[in-house]
Parts: structure tokens; sequence; C-alpha cells
């Protein structure tokens, strides 16, 4: 089966799924999006990720056309018809196709996209060795909850990483340290698990939420507070989270190794009890 595309309500193949240079989307970023994985076949944390395309449509006045429950019935639809074993869905509203002026149309009814792909499980090896990150200005707006198209700073931020040989670049403003461009980022100090409270710098991550409620469970240390770039320095471990990469260890920082340059070990135990808990999840028969 060829990767599925779904524009306004049809499906189709990717390559045929086309939006109009007017669309706002295009014109001006004027859109959000989610991205969520299957495990098993299926999606993970799907309410979750609904409810915050959901906020983040809120976020900018732009009407979610389905509710959670049609969502998940196309959902079921596109994972049934691109048939792949684990599958990566993505979903853009955008305000619609209308002639370029900023201030919203009258008339306009948003665009909704959904691209079901194939999910391919990230390196294996990068996990066991951990990756290097280095740090940039967070130049992005303030209003990082909210997940829009408007990814100019992340884009740049990932190219620097890209160009310094290294996995991911973390933002940090004035000293403190608020995320990857892709992930949440975590810090283990004097034992603590830490990473940045949720709020307007930070994009509440969904696998960030589930890495929290797991090291709660298991009794460890948990705070999210302000993490500073002397916590980066003096960490014993470091890790990011996201939905594709999962728990990725962090070994070195600008050049510099994170305690023995080895994953640690509240990394690889958190990395263990999530694995278990996607595994629980796949095993859910009732799909989407
Ligand atoms: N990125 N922070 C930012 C800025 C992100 O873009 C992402 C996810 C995360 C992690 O969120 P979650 O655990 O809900 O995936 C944090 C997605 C995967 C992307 O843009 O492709």
């Amino acid at each position: 089966m060829p990767e599925i595309g779904f524009l306004n309500g049809r499906f189709r193949p990717l390559a045929d799924t086309v939006v109009s240079v007017e669309d706002r989307g295009f014109q001006f970023g004027d859109g959000v999006y989610e991205v969520i994985r299957t495990y098993g076949g299926v999606p993970f944390q799907l309410d979750a990720h609904l409810a915050r395309l959901e906020q983040s449509a809120r976020a900018i006045e732009l009407p979610n056309p389905f509710r959670p429950q049609e969502w998940k019935s196309h959902i079921k639809e596109g994972l049934r018809l691109a048939g792949y074993p684990e599958s990566k869905i993505y979903i853009q509203l955008t305000r619609g196709v209308a002639p370029r002026e900023h201030a919203f149309p009258a008339s306009a009814s948003p665009t909704v996209v959904m691209t079901v792909r194939e999910m391919r499980q990230p390196d294996e090896a990068l996990r066991l060795q951990g990756v290097a990150v280095i740090t940039v200005e967070d130049l992005r707006w303030g209003r990082c909850e909210v997940k829009s198209l408007n990814l100019l700073p992340n884009v740049l931020a990932r190219q620097q990483a890209q160009r310094a040989g290294v996995f991911e670049a973390l933002f940090v403003r004035n000293g403190q340290v608020f995320e990857g461009a892709t992930s949440n980022v975590f810090v283990v100090r004097d034992g603590t698990l830490i990473t940045p409270p949720e709020g307007e710098r930070i994009l509440s991550g969904v696998t960030r939420s589930v890495i929290l409620e797991l090291a709660r469970k298991e009794g460890c240390s948990v705070r999210e507070r302000p993490v500073l770039e002397e916590d980066l320095t003096h960490a014993e471990e470091i890790l990011l989270t996201g939905t594709t990469i999962e728990i990725m260890p962090v070994t070195r920082v600008n050049g510099k190794a994170v305690a023995n340059g080895k994953p640690g070990t509240l990394t690889l135990l958190l990395n263990s009890r999530f694995q278990a808990f996607c595994s629980e999840r796949s095993s859910c028969v009732s799909g989407p």
C-alpha cells in the first residue's frame, strides 16, 4: 500500500494529497499539528494527542472540524488502508484557503490533512550509546505550548545540530534550558529527576507526561522546576523524550561528556518501564 494521505475527509495516495498555494498553512504557517505513533498498530496515548490538538486549535481560534470520536474513526481507517505494522500519523489543521490577507478570512473552512507513513524504530545503537546535543539560543515565540506549524526556529536549530554532527539542539534563554527542538529534556541531579515545568516555554509532551508518571510510580524523586545551563554541566544523567525517539540518553553536551559519558542507570530503568508500558498498550485490542 502506498503512503496514505487524507484531505478534508477523503483518503487518497499521499502523492495525490495536494493543497492550494493559497492555503494559510503555506502562506502564514497559520495552523497546528500533531504527531502520533502506534505500538502493535494501536495509536499511543491517542486521547492525550487529540486533547492537545484541541488546545492548540483553541489557542489560535481555529475551529477543530472533528470531535475526538470522529478523529478516532478517521485514524482507524487510515491505519487500515495503510496496513503498516507500525505507523506514524501526522495531523495538520490550517485556517484554510483564502486570498492572502493576514487577518482571519471571513469565509474559509479549515484544511484538514492527515498522513499515515510507516514508523521505523529509532536506531537502537543510539539508545545504547547515548547521543550528543548542543545548546542554541531560544528564538521562539512566547506560546511554545501551542503545537504550531510555525517551526522556523526549530528548523534552524535542527540544522545547526546537523551541521555540528549531533542529535538534537536544546533551547536556552537567559541561562534557562527549556526543551529540544523536537523533544523534551530531563536531567538527573543528586538522584532527582528534573524537567522544566509546563507553561508557555515548552510543549507539554505526551511522552514527557508518561515518563513523569512512570518515574513517580517507581518511587523516584521527581521535580518539575526550571532547568539551568549549570544543571546540564553538573548532571548525572540527561535524557530526551518524544513520540518518535521515545527515551534517548544524552551523553555529550557541547562536546563535554555527561558524567562518565555513558547512559545513566535511571535513564535505562525508565526506558525499560516505558517499553513495558508501550507493549501493554499495544496489546489493547480495542484500537483507536
Ligand atoms: N515533536 N517539544 C517539541 C518542541 C516537540 O516538537 C516535540 C515533539 C516534543 C515531544 O512531544 P511528544 O512527546 O508529545 O511527541 C517536545 C514531534 C514528534 C515533531 O514535531 O515531529
